[in-house]
């Protein structure tokens, strides 16, 4: 009791605050996701993005020379196609932008880790997850075990061109264990799955839908992706896609999301990664463009946050201004 006890001397001084952290931020824990289109020389800003932009294969590949330089590990490719289909059959093409990409950032920075999305809204036409078929009560609706295949063909044609990582983001059961399948009957025994297994149907992710140009073109996600007001179901989703063969699970998103991050770093034993969206982003953005708070700051706790509840790496859009600063 006080006066014998006083928590305060732990924080005289910086350098034993420093010495004490839990909870620290390096670049080994940073995914910087990237959007890449056709074209070249391309670098269209998203408005509601801050500071993010659509790149072409060539200006994304100065970018990642540029975040090698700054020490970043890790990328997330997500690809913006010209032309959309009903089936998202550019997800496969072996010279789209992702998988053109994909092999050039291995060539030119071969140790850059590579992990690509894999998910089919930004190719179909109808911008969800999977193909649309009439369910029995007529309404049209994702249908889970024809779309397996096309995310299986996706994530071999990711493979080919040099992923090290794919990572299934459509919320279909069972696209883990089809993508483990069709990876090893490829030969691609050695590529890793890192699987968004708990995602959430989240109002957070509006400015990525304007920066990969993917909104659904009718309904919403709620049939696949999860309801944020049943956590319980976090723990069979994780569950299910680690007996499936998913290497690291991944919760999204994440700062809102942080008693969840934490109840499924309890539950699992693979690593966990956590993806702080493009909503949880664009507030940091907004507040701190009006001068509301202290940017680096500001975001420097966030990441933190998401790493106390037990993220072991976090996918952000602040990847590389976080690079600069630590
Ligand atoms: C697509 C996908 C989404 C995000 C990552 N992959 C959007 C969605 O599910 O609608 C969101 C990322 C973000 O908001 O930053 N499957
Ligand atoms: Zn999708």
């Amino acid at each position: 009791m006080f006066p014998v006890r006083r928590l305060r001397r732990l924080r005289y001084n910086a350098t034993l605050r420093d010495m004490l952290a839990d909870v620290k931020i390096t670049q080994d824990d940073l995914i910087a996701p990237l959007f890449v289109r056709e074209g070249q020389g391309v670098q269209n800003a998203i408005v509601s993005m801050p500071g993010q932009v659509q790149f072409s294969v060539d200006t994304a590949l100065d970018a990642v020379r540029r975040w090698v330089d700054k020490g970043l590990r890790a990328v997330l490719l997500f690809g913006i196609p010209d032309e959309k289909d009903s089936a998202g059959s550019g997800a496969w093409d072996a010279s789209a932008a992702v998988q053109r990409l994909a092999a050039e950032i291995k060539r030119a920075c071969g140790e850059m880790l590579v992990i690509t999305d894999v998910c089919l809204c930004e190719y179909t036409d109808h911008g969800h997850c999977g193909a649309v078929a009439r369910r029995p009560d007529g309404a049209d609706d994702v249908d889970n075990d024809t779309t397996l295949g096309l995310l299986a063909r996706t994530a071999v044609s990711h493979a080919r061109a040099g992923a090290d990582v794919v990572a299934p983001s459509a919320m279909m059961d069972g696209q883990v264990a089809a993508i483990r399948q069709a990876l090893d009957e490829g030969g691609f025994q050695t590529v890793a799955i890192m699987s968004y297994a708990v995602k959430f149907a989240s109002h957070m992710y509006g400015p990525f839908r304007d920066a990969a140009e993917s909104p659904p073109q009718f309904g919403d996600r709620r049939t696949y992706q999860m309801d944020f007001r049943a956590p319980r179901q976090s723990g069979p989703e994780a569950d299910l896609d680690i007996a499936e063969g998913a290497d690291i699970v991944m919760v999204k998103p994440a700062a809102t999301y942080l008693d969840v991050i934490a109840s499924v770093r309890r539950e699992v034993d693979v690593p966990l990664a956590a993806y702080h969206v493009s909503g949880e982003f664009a507030m940091l953005k907004a507040a701190a463009a009006a001068g509301w708070l202290d940017e680096k700051a500001a975001a420097m706790e966030v990441t933190a946050a998401i790493k106390r509840a037990g993220a072991d790496l976090v996918i952000t859009y602040y990847a590389e201004q976080l690079a600069e600063w630590l």
